[in-house]
């Protein structure tokens, strides 16, 4: 696989070590760069970068805060169980975990990695795990979908009542639906407008410690020290693709792929919502449109992917992709609106995911999901199966995608969509479209 070399005034290279604990994690270390201010006077601010390779190319991250430093508490063990957040929020990984990742810790360590906890990793908290053929198992959907295990209440108010569960693994309740999910990215947070895929967490310090709770099983709150150094790494993080194997260096030739120009892409709550908004929502490889030379028809093809994204209407109303994806070159949703889009209805369940039957009270209907999504925060029948808009960077590194991982590549993406909204992408469009989305 080839990686352009560094550019002038940035370099990068990542070492793996083992957790000081003894604990085995897959650390991937930045080591620290001072980005000389001489060639960019006005860009002083030193900046650290991580590079991985995955099937499309290179993933790069770079950090604000000028250095990623190990020793951080979202690196370290952080409760009972040796869980850190890199157990599941990896680098490498588009800072979430993949199928394949999860995989190659279950051979190394025989299911024993503090990845695979009962708590929120295996099917149920009352798995069988005293074998490694029953790890195999017990950790199925985390190893075949990156799915962990969130287990959530019906708030007290709400308008639904659960009226019946078909829980494969027999451990659901109405006060702890077990709802699998992917672990959202924990880069380009200051893209989201709101926090989980339901939106449950207002602030990323209370957050932090909900995830030391929950997921690593802290007795104890993460000290404000912790929780500060936990929401400070977070927060500098920009990740994206940097290289494709057919298109190259992704911010060469006028083009703005990768991290660098992340961090200076404005954002606001709303910032391109209204009557003003712009259906243009992404414009980095604009410049490749008319690309020439040996990378043009990759290049090209990455070009047309962008207009079709931003401008191939279909139904309804001459929705397009970014109608939804708004936010500029991020392609969250700038509102922090929450969509349904059909994913979690029972008429989609596989059988290796529980569903729901709720019955709204006012109404009188009945719904049956695999996962409630916003209504289990705002408890309306209305809400049920909405789910924020994620950011749309780094895709490549990050498989699969939705809520429940039901999309295993970008090809399944563009055919759900195609099939959901009665599209009729021609082969010619869905090709550009998916080298688009990889470059991201
Ligand atoms: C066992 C796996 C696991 C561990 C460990 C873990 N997380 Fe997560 N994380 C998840 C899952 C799953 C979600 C999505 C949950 C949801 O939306 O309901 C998530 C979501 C998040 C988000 C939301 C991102 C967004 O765009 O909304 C942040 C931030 C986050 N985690 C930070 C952390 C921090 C900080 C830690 C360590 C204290 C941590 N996580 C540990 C699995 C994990
Ligand atoms: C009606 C609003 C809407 C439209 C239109 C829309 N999306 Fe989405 N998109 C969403 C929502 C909501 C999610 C999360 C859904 C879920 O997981 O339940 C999502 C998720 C995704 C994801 C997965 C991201 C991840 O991290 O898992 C990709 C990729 C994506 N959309 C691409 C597209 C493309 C390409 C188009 C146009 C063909 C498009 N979207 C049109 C709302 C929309």
């Amino acid at each position: 696989m080839r990686t352009p070399g560094p550019e002038v005034g940035e370099s990068a290279f990542g070492t793996r070590v083992a957790d000081v604990q003894g604990v085995t994690l897959r650390l991937v270390l930045a080591v620290l760069l001072l980005v000389a201010a001489v060639a960019h006077a006005h860009h002083a601010a030193p900046q650290a970068v991580l590079r991985d390779a995955n099937a499309s190319g290179v993933i790069a991250t770079a950090s604000t805060a000028g250095v990623i430093d190990p020793a951080n508490p979202f690196f370290q063990s952080v409760g009972r169980n040796g869980r850190a957040c890199v157990s599941c929020h990896d680098p490498a990984e588009g800072w979430t975990i993949t199928p394949a990742g999860a995989r190659a810790r279950f051979e190394t360590s025989e299911g024993l990695d503090p990845l695979f906890r009962t708590n929120d990793g295996s099917v149920s908290p009352r798995a069988d795990v005293s074998t490694i053929e029953a790890r195999r198992s017990a950790y199925r959907l985390l190893l075949e979908r990156g799915l962990i295990r969130v287990g959530l209440s019906v708030p007290a108010d709400a308008e639904f009542s659960v009226d019946a569960i078909d829980d494969p693994y027999g451990y659901a309740t109405a006060s702890e639906l077990s709802i699998f999910r992917r672990p959202l990215p924990t880069t380009n947070l200051r893209f989201g407008a709101s926090i989980m895929w339901d939106g449950r967490e207002l602030a990323l310090d209370a957050q932090a410690d909900g995830a030391a709770r929950d997921h690593a099983l802290s007795a104890r709150p993460l000290t404000a020290d912790e929780r500060a150094r936990i929401v400070s790494l977070e927060s500098g993080l920009y990740t994206a693709q940097i290289s494709d194997n057919s298109a190259g260096a992704l911010d060469a030739d006028g083009a703005r792929g990768g991290p660098r120009s992340l961090t200076d892409q404005l954002f606001h709550p709303g910032i391109n919502a209204g009557a003003s908004a712009d259906r243009a929502v992404f414009s980095l490889f604009t410049p490749w449109a008319n690309a020439r030379g040996r990378l043009a028809p990759g290049r090209q093809a990455i070009a047309r992917g962008e207009a079709i994204f931003n401008h191939r209407a279909f139904r309804p109303r001459g929705v397009s992709c970014s109608t939804c994806h708004d936010a500029p070159n991020a392609g969250s949703n700038s509102s922090g609106v929450f969509v349904s889009l059909g994913l979690s209805d029972a008429g989609l369940r596989t059988p290796d995911m529980p569903v729901y039957t709720l019955r709204c009270a006012k109404a009188g209907g009945v719904l049956r999901t695999t996962d409630p999504g916003r209504a289990l925060v705002t408890g309306r029948c209305e809400d049920v199966g909405k789910f924020k808009v994620p950011t749309l960077r780094a895709l490549a590194a990050r498989a699969p995608y939705f809520h429940n991982g039901s999309a295993a590549t970008l090809e399944d993406v563009v055919e759900f969509y195609d099939r959901r909204f009665s599209i009729g992408f021609t082969a010619a469009e869905r090709a550009d479209l998916i080298a688009f989305l990889r470059a991201l």
